[in-house]
């Protein structure tokens, strides 16, 4: 944990309050791994894989990955009928190479929910998983979502599986883009544009890095922060302008971009069985 930063003066009260239980939390982990084989066995290194230069942090809009998403199951929060979601939420935090690929299905220690049953709250609640397919062809492609999140692959720099999930959800509190959207007039709206480059530069303004965005159309379907290894904000510049002066923000986004609002996936799929009762009920 100590290559972690402290959190800023400048923090809500929630902030504090939900580090303080990761802290807490991850002192008693820390205490009870003393001895133990978890962080050998966690890391054991493939030597064919080198070790990744930075981290991105991608975080996804739900209001467009869930149009995206046609099946309902217990995993998929996109068929949540409460608690809406307004809010980006995160994907993966993903070790990355310079060149513009990454490593991935890295050698070590399998993904135990159990290492992190405290965490479980926080990542149902910013970490869902936005569909029912199988997110991975490592291992098999079974499992937890979170499972295939690239964990085994951000050692050594992360220690251990916990650590890497709460070095994401800190960096998700720490870097709130709804917040930093939402001040600057980017909100959810079937019906509004808003220009990429006002976007960037809102992000740019308050985080001082450029972030990278994709797009399904015109909806933003990810936003991506880009961080070094020592969890300082750097811009995800690509390669051949890296080290030129331009900033220039991988994206395959147009011009005007939207943030489609959040439906709820069984929400719709019950007013699709409503409307044709109602139907055949007038015919
Ligand atoms: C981000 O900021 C908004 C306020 O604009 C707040 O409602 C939300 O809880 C924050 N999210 C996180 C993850 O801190």
């Amino acid at each position: 944990m100590a290559s972690l930063p402290s959190p800023p003066i400048g923090f809500s009260k929630i902030q504090c309050v939900f580090l303080s239980i990761i802290w807490i939390g991850l002192s008693c982990m820390a205490q009870v791994n003393v001895g133990g084989d978890f962080g050998e066995a966690f890391g054991r290194v493939d030597n064919r894989q080198r070790e990744f230069d930075y981290f991105k942090l991608a975080l996804q809009w739900p209001g467009t990955a869930c149009r995206e998403t046609r099946r309902c199951c217990s995993s998929n929060a996109c068929c949540r009928r409460s608690n809406a979601l307004t809010e980006f939420t995160i994907h993966g935090l993903w070790p990355d190479y310079n060149d513009g690929t990454w490593p991935a299905c890295c050698a070590g220690k399998r993904f135990d929910v159990k290492e992190i049953s405290t965490l479980l709250g926080a990542l149902n609640k910013y970490w869902p998983s936005l569909s029912c397919d199988s997110p991975s062809n490592c291992h098999g492609g079974k499992g937890l979502f979170w499972e295939h999140e690239h964990g085994t692959c951000s050692f050594p720099v992360v220690r251990d599986e916990y650590d890497y999930f709460v070095t994401a959800l800190y960096l998700y509190f720490k870097y709130n883009v709804t917040e930093v959207l939402r001040e600057a007039g980017y909100v959810a709206s079937n019906s509004k544009k808003y220009p990429l480059g006002g976007v960037i530069s809102a992000i740019q303004n308050a985080f001082h890095a450029t972030p990278e965005l994709e797009c399904s159309g015109d909806a933003v379907e990810e936003l991506r922060l880009c961080f070094y290894k020592d969890f300082k904000i750097r811009d995800c510049a690509i390669g051949s302008n890296a080290g030129s002066g331009i900033i220039n923000s991988k994206v395959s986004c147009p011009r005007y971009i939207s943030l489609p609002e959040f439906v709820s996936l069984r929400l719709e799929n019950n007013e699709i069985e409503a409307s044709q009762s109602t139907l055949r009920s007038t015919i």
